[in-house]
Formats: structure tokens, sequence, C-alpha cells
């Protein structure tokens, strides 16, 4: 039997028993062969985003992490350069998530969302109304970022209905934004692939990406562009302001490939969405918690939302959870929508808004970003992060680098009609080499942990540098 096989025999096995809550010491060795083929299980599993037939012939399967690094079934040791999905950025498998973890299940396991709180969520929504801008006071827990984003357009229509304005209702957007995967996300999403195969969605309208090839190579903020912002004024001036709900943007978008709004970009819109009377959310899933080095990416650019979009570093990935952010303004106009004290304000949430062991994940990962100063610490780093991948400039495919604080990506010229196919390979030979980055579209996106050591970047640009070297 392969190593490679008897990692992932042991991996099941040791899941089993984990989810079962069985944390008693057991040898793999003598117990593997009671497990069903690894070829079934593969089979059964359906994995999300993935190409899952080449990932069926040829498996990736993380089986462990500390730190920075993952190890897989071979028991090989990869350099995360990804944060996880830009959500681990404080440092995989911390033992005081761990802690607070184990101690909520064994306290409190699950407590009603609905009509009901727990201490837990209470000290949560403190902490991220501390942390977040001032005037983002009220808290509302999702359990992905999917699910904040459409909690947040759900919010913005159902604010403009309680206001007596129900034709305020369109939502804005931006093509190449990100929005995650539910149907609300999906539709005000800008990645035409992740929108063409369901057909008709809700109606949004795109604002253009700001990506412009005169500003290729920038470091950090593009200086040209910040004119398609005014195209927010065109779509006001065909649809009218009062027929508008609200424009939500990535304060930079993350998951097309790291594309940073122009210098002042971000404000020409805040000031339109105020002249116009149009709410403006921040999807901060992947902005938010110092990836930026500001501990927000509303902070990093000056520019404050109505609402704001959490998940990812909220527990630091090691729990599902997001959060949206709302104004007081917006929550005064449910509470204060005359309807009688015993109803619903806002007839939304799920089973496992604000989950207790979620929100035990919630604050311990809370109290690190705070105690080890992480945003700093990410600051700190970007300069060396920033050289390293701008060294890269110069290499055959490369058309373009992009950076802001510990997130950044590589254009990649696309093999004819096909622009995945290149990055892909590219991103496959640095997992055979011991590195993690992430393949979206035509670019590689980096996003490294905020602990990482300058050292670990050098070593994870040498092997991404080798493997760009290799490529035809
Ligand atoms: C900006 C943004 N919004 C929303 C999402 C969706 O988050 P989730 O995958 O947790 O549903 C993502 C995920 O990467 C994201 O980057």
């Amino acid at each position: 039997m392969s190593k490679k096989y008897f990692g992932v025999f042991s991996y099941l096995f040791q899941s089993y028993y984990l989810n079962r809550g069985a944390f008693m010491a057991i040898n793999y060795e003598q117990t593997f062969s009671e497990i069903p083929l690894a070829q079934t299980n593969l089979d059964a599993y359906w994995l999300p985003f993935t190409s899952n037939r080449q990932f069926k012939d040829n498996p990736r399967i993380i089986v462990s992490a500390e730190e920075c690094y993952y190890y897989d079934a071979d028991g090989r040791k990869i350099f995360d350069a990804m944060s996880g999905l830009w959500c681990s950025g404080f440092g995989h498998n911390r033992p005081e998530i761990a802690e607070a973890v184990n101690q909520q299940l064994l306290n409190l396991d699950y407590a009603p969302a609905f009509q009901f709180a727990h201490p837990l969520a209470i000290q949560l929504a403190n902490r991220v109304k501390e942390i977040t801008p001032k005037g983002l006071d009220q808290v509302f827990f999702t359990n992905s970022g999917s699910e904040s984003v459409d909690t947040a357009l759900k919010m913005a229509r159902a604010y403009w209905r309680a206001k007596g304005q129900p034709e305020k209702s369109r939502l804005i957007s931006r093509a190449k934004g990100y929005h995650g995967a539910n149907y609300g996300g999906t539709s005000v999403g800008g990645i035409e692939p992740n929108r063409a195969p369901y057909g008709e969605l809700m109606p949004a309208d795109h604002l253009p990406h700001t990506l412009l090839p005169q500003n290729a190579f920038s470091r950090g903020l593009p200086e040209n562009g910040i004119e398609l912002a005014d195209v927010l004024e065109e779509l006001i001036d065909s649809h009218g302001a009062s027929h508008i709900a609200a424009v939500i943007v990535e304060p930079f978008s993350g998951s097309a490939g790291v594309i940073i709004p122009p210098e002042g970009y971000l404000q020409r819109l805040r000031q339109i969405c105020d002249h116009h009377d149009i709410l403006l959310i921040f999807d901060e899933v992947i902005s938010g918690f110092g990836r930026t080095g500001a501990s927000f990416g509303a902070d990093f650019f000056g520019v404050v939302p109505d609402i704001m979009c959490l998940a990812k570093g909220l527990t630091n990935g090691a729990v599902p959870m997001g959060a949206v952010v709302a104004s007081k303004m917006i929550y005064e106009t449910f509470m204060n929508a005359n309807t009688p004290d015993h109803m619903i304000e806002f007839p939304h949430g799920y089973t496992y808004s604000g989950h207790p062991v979620a929100c035990a994940a919630g604050l311990a990962a809370m109290d690190i970003f705070e105690k080890e100063k992480l945003t700093d610490k990410a600051k700190e780093l970007a300069p060396h992060f920033e050289g390293l991948i701008h060294g890269l400039k110069g290499v055959k495919y490369i058309t373009d680098i992009r950076n802001i604080g510990l997130a950044g990506a590589l254009q990649i010229e696309p093999v004819s009609d096909d622009p995945v196919r290149r990055p892909f390979e590219i991103a496959l030979a640095c997992w055979e080499k011991g590195l993690y980055v992430r393949w979206a579209g035509d670019t590689i996106c980096m996003s490294p942990l905020f602990i990482s050591e300058k050292d670990q970047l050098d070593e994870a640009f040498n092997i991404l540098s080798d493997c760009l070297s290799r490529m035809v």
C-alpha cells in the first residue's frame, strides 16, 4: 500500500473517531484495514469550487497543520502562503482557540438563536463593535461570508422599506467582485464564470472593475482610474436614486486576483452614495481583521461604509462564522418601524447565528488578534512581501503584479484561449514542491499568515520563482 493511500486511510479513520468525540489514542496502523477503500471515499465527496475530475486523479489531502505549515497525507510539509483561504492569518491550530472551543462544547453546545441569547454572543458582538470603525455598532451573526453578504443585501432592502421607500431596491456592485456563493451574492458577484451556469439571477448593475493596463505593476494603490467611480453617477441617472438601495464592493477585490482600487476611488463612491442617499456596503470578508495592515479595509482606505460584511478572520478560520455590522441609524430604523414590540423587526437569521462554539472561537481569536497586535505584524511584514512579489517582474508570462498589505497576485498570460490552465499548472508545481498558493482564474494569489517569518517568505518565493521559470 502506498504511503499516500495509507495517509488518506489514517486521516479518514482519525476524522471518524474525532467526530464521534472519542478523543482517545488510536493505533491507526493496526486498524486501517477496517476502513473502506480510499477510492470509494473520494467518489462520494463532491468538492466545492474544485475541478473534481482532476482532483480525484491526483488528490491533495491535507491532514494536519501547525503555525504556517500544512502536512499532507504523504507526510510532506507545505508552506501555506494563502492563510488557508485568506482566513487563518493568526496561525494554524492555535491552542487558545482549541481550548476555548473544547470548554464551550462541555458547557453549552447550542442555544436557540431566535428569541434567546447566550453570554458569548453578547460578548463577541461587543468585541466586534469595539474593533470595527466608529459608527458601525450593531452586530448580526451569520455562519459564513456568503451568508453575511446575503444578510447585508436583505438588510439594505428591508431598511428602505422600513423607512417607507420600498421602491429603493436595486443593488449595484462591481465587475470582478466576489461576494460569496449564495443567491444574492452570486447575483451581485462580478466574476462571470461564477454566474454563467445559473441563468437569470437577481437584477444587479455592475460598475466597471478597476484593472487598468496603465496601472500594471503598481506597488500598493494604483494611481489611475478614480473616474471609474463616476460610472455610479451614470447608473443613478439611468435608474434614479430613488430606486437604488445599496452599492456593495470589496475594499479590494480578493478572489478575482487582488485588484486594488485606485487612490481616491472608494472616497468617491462614498461621496456619491451620500449625495444620493444610497447605502454603501463593504464586503470585508477578506480585507477584514488585518489583511491590509490596518484592522479593516475601511480603516486602511479611511472610508466608513454603512454596512460591513465579515467572516474568515473572525474565528481565524477555525469554526465557520460571519457577521454583518451595521450603523446605528440602520438598526434604529428597524426598531422604530412602528410595529408592536413583540413583532420581529428583521425576519432573518440562521439556526446557527451566533453559535456558542463559534463565539468561543471568535472571542479567543479576537484575544489573539489584539494581544499579539497582528495588524501591526501584517503591516511590518508587508514591505518585505511587496519587495518579494514585485521581484518577480520580468519573469515570463507575468503580465501584472499587484499587492496590498499581506495580499498579492500575479496576472498570468493565458495559453491561447484558456486563461486558467497556466496558473493551475504553476500552483500544482508549487504544491509538489511544498508551497501552497491559490490559482484563481488567470491569476496566482498569495495571502500569507501574519505570523510568517521573512525567511519563510523568502523560501516560498524561491519555490514560486523556480516553478514559474519551468513553465512552457
Ligand atoms: C469578499 C468575499 N465575500 C464573501 C465570500 C464568501 O465567504 P464564504 O466562502 O465564507 O461563504 C468570500 C470568500 O472568499 C469573499 O472573499
